[in-house]
């Protein structure tokens, strides 16, 4: 692992790996307090973040490193045209590691492919997000002490939420792992991850309209926010954005030790009256955030230090380089900077694009 992009990025070892060590920083703390001095992380957030931009700040802060960066593209070279592979390579100059949250699709592996630091994707349009999936695996595993052998209830805005995307390929890896979609027909979970993600690695799935339904059967129940941003149908967003609301009623048919995720922030979809049942663990997921981000920029730095090339650049290990083709995604960054397109094929022998895996026909993502 030079990078973190999306979940698949770490074995399943590697992944494990991450866990044990933020579980040995939570029980040890201060061994930790200076294993970072003297290193640098850059947050480039070219899009808006709370918790992931301060949790990042905040993991490397407690390793004793510094950061530096933008929370915004406004105020970054980028209102002056900078593409982001330039960015990068001007950022590795000054930064030891990079975290880069992008609303273009796929814009943190091309940063990859010209950072000479690692870099990691903090989120990418509504394609992935895998370091909320390993605040999601720790807390899972600290709530029910197994990230196996699960019936997990996923709820909301199942198409354009990058958390879900990332966490389900996460999960199709471990055993016994049970799967139960919730969402209007409209916020279905995209059939590329349905297909080349649980399909493929026999993770069963089922897919339902209501939670009332699949309640009692829950272990876990992950809800997510209407990702109004992603819509480009506001009617629409009007239409869909209260499908879905916890409240205690709805909770009282759940498990006595189901475990309630939410990557935050939330806006409706959980009435606050939830935040005192013991089994709302969303707060505690957040904190488990920091912890597995400081276990992460520990691995990834140990690994680039014994082994990252000087030049990174061109290394285009993700896929076929491919002129004559072009991704069919508007919102991939292949739309609009100048980067090496790159394609590869699925299970079904579907073309795709390794920036951000929409087809490479003109056949909807
Ligand atoms: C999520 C995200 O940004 O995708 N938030 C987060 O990182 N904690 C979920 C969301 O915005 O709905």
């Amino acid at each position: 692992m030079k990078h973190l992009i999306d979940s698949s990025d770490l074995s399943l070892a590697e992944e494990s790996a991450v866990i044990e060590l933020a579980l040995d920083i939570i029980s040890h703390r201060d061994a930790y307090r200076e294993k970072c001095r003297g290193r640098k992380l850059a947050t480039l957030f070219y899009e808006p973040s709370t918790r992931t931009r301060l949790s990042f700040t905040a993991a490397m802060m407690e390793l004793g490193g510094n950061v530096l960066g933008f929370a915004d593209a406004a105020s970054s070279s980028v209102s002056k045209g900078e593409t982001v592979t330039d960015t990068v390579r001007v950022v590795s100059c000054f930064a030891d590691i990079i975290a880069m949250r992008h609303f273009k699709e796929g814009a943190p592996l091309a940063a990859s492919h010209y950072a000479t630091v690692p870099v990691i994707n903090a989120g990418d349009g509504s394609h992935a997000h895998p370091t909320q999936t390993l605040t999601d695996l720790l807390t899972i595993r600290r709530e029910k002490g197994r990230i196996d052998n699960l019936t997990i209830g996923f709820c909301g805005d199942l198409r354009y939420g990058r958390t879900v995307h990332s966490l389900l390929r996460a999960l199709s890896r471990h055993s016994g792992i049970e799967v139960v979609l919730i969402s209007p027909e409209e916020l279905r979970l995209p059939e590329y991850i349905l297909h080349n993600v649980c399909e493929r690695h026999n993770m069963p799935v089922s897919e339902v309209r209501t939670m009332e339904e699949v309640m009692p059967r829950l272990d876990v129940l992950y809800m997510t926010r209407v990702q109004k941003e992603r819509f480009t149908d506001e009617a629409q967003f009007e239409r869909l954005r209260d499908t879905y609301i916890l409240t205690p009623e709805k909770l009282s048919s759940a498990k006595s030790d189901m475990v309630v995720l939410h990557p935050l922030p939330r806006v409706n979809e959980i009435t606050q009256s939830v935040d005192s049942d013991p089994r709302a663990a969303y707060f505690r997921q957040v904190e488990n955030g920091k912890f597995v981000r400081m276990a992460l920029i520990c691995k990834l730095l140990e690994e680039a230090d014994a082994t990252m090339k000087p030049a990174a650049a061109q290394q285009h290990e993700n896929g076929c380089r491919c002129e004559a083709m072009h991704c069919s995604n508007p919102v991939c960054i292949t739309a609009t900077e100048d980067v090496a397109p790159l394609f590869h094929r699925d299970e079904n022998g579907t073309l795709r694009c390794a920036y951000c895996e929409a087809s490479a026909d003109a056949e909807a993502k």
